[in-house]
């Protein structure tokens, strides 16, 4: 596809994290279909190498893999060197890679499909929750993921995205990092308000989640707990309050959050409603968004939605 920049001659480069697998591969393929220039990454060299080869079976031929941990600033530091040379720009950043933060008993995916076959959505979540564990190390590892290496991959690219005419940012966001699920009504108050939000805030909100997270303390300061994967959420919440300070602060760029659904990938241990092709909608319509459209917003699945 020509870029819907203006310019006519350049084609439009995007990058995918944690493009090896489930949504972030379908975003991939959907995004080379149309066109775009693909810069799948992944933190394995190999499943990276796979997942671009399937893509190559499929035709598509503009799909190119770059290593990239996002938990690792380093390797987007990497990243951004080498799109500036072969490139001197990037239109779109998804920023999908993440980590549920949680430890599973569920060994065989398609045993616990049969068992969940015919449960009500709630009931099925409820049978991945009975399955699973929080420890301190997978919160940890949860927010240095999803909240931190998403700001440093952002960071790294963002100078490449403002020298495109039209640069975008779509953050995989969740359902989970709503708002409503927080307890105390102070951390709720002080997430919405992002006039009086700074980034060095989130930074010390997610430091002060993992003392209480460790202190056993979650519950008193109002955490969302009730329902569990409470460092996803709060990893999530934390992810959408940093895209909204962005996108303010970078009015000429689009940054947007996306909730896909609940959908069948590993993460969901395969039980979603939704195939990845139908999960992957909302992050298309942003990343393939005309300029001059919506920033600073959230979609849920394919419908703008508030981040409470
Ligand atoms: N599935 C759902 O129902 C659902 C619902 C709401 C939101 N989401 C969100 O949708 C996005 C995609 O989820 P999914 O369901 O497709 O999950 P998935 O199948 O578990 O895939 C996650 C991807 O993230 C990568 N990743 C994890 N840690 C990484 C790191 N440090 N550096 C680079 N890549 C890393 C994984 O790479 P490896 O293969 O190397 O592990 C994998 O490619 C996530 O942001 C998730 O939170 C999913």
């Amino acid at each position: 596809m020509e870029g819907n920049t203006g310019n006519q001659s350049v084609k439009e480069v995007a990058v995918v994290t944690g493009g090896n697998r489930g949504i972030g591969l379908e975003i991939c393929r959907q995004l080379a279909s149309n066109g775009v220039t693909v810069i799948l990454t992944a933190r394995d060299e190999k499943r990276g190498a796979e997942a671009v080869s399937i893509l190559g079976t499929l035709g598509l031929s503009n799909v190119l893999f770059h290593q990239l941990d996002v938990s690792d600033p380093s390797s987007a530091v990497r990243l951004a060197d080498f799109i500036k040379e072969k490139f001197g720009k990037l239109d779109i950043l998804v920023n999908n890679a993440a980590i549920a933060g949680t430890t599973s008993e569920i060994g065989n995916p398609e045993t616990f499909r049969q068992e969940v076959a015919g449960m009500e959505l709630k009931e099925r979540v409820d049978r991945i929750r009975k399955h699973m564990t929080e420890p301190y190390k997978q919160a940890e590892e949860c927010l240095r993921t999803n909240y931190h290496g998403t700001k440093a991959v952002t960071k790294a690219l963002l100078p490449l995205l403002r020298f495109s005419s039209h640069g975008r940012i779509v953050n995989i966001s969740s359902r989970y990092g709503l708002l409503r699920f927080f307890r105390g009504e102070e951390l709720k108050q002080e997430l919405s308000n992002i006039d009086n939000l700074s980034e060095e805030r989130l930074d010390d909100l997610s430091e002060l989640f993992l003392k209480d997270f460790k202190d056993g303390q979650v519950e008193r300061r109002g955490w969302p707990t009730e329902g569990g994967f409470i460092a996803y959420k709060v990893s999530k919440a934390l992810m959408n309050a940093y895209s909204r300070i962005l996108a303010k602060e970078h009015p000429s760029l689009c940054i947007n959050c996306v909730h896909p659904g609940f959908v069948q990938t590993d993460m969901s241990f395969q039980v979603g409603d939704l195939t990845v092709e139908e999960g992957a909608r909302g992050a298309l319509m942003m990343a393939l968004a005309p300029k001059g459209g919506m920033t600073g917003g959230f979609l849920n699945r394919t419908e703008v939605a508030p981040f409470v």
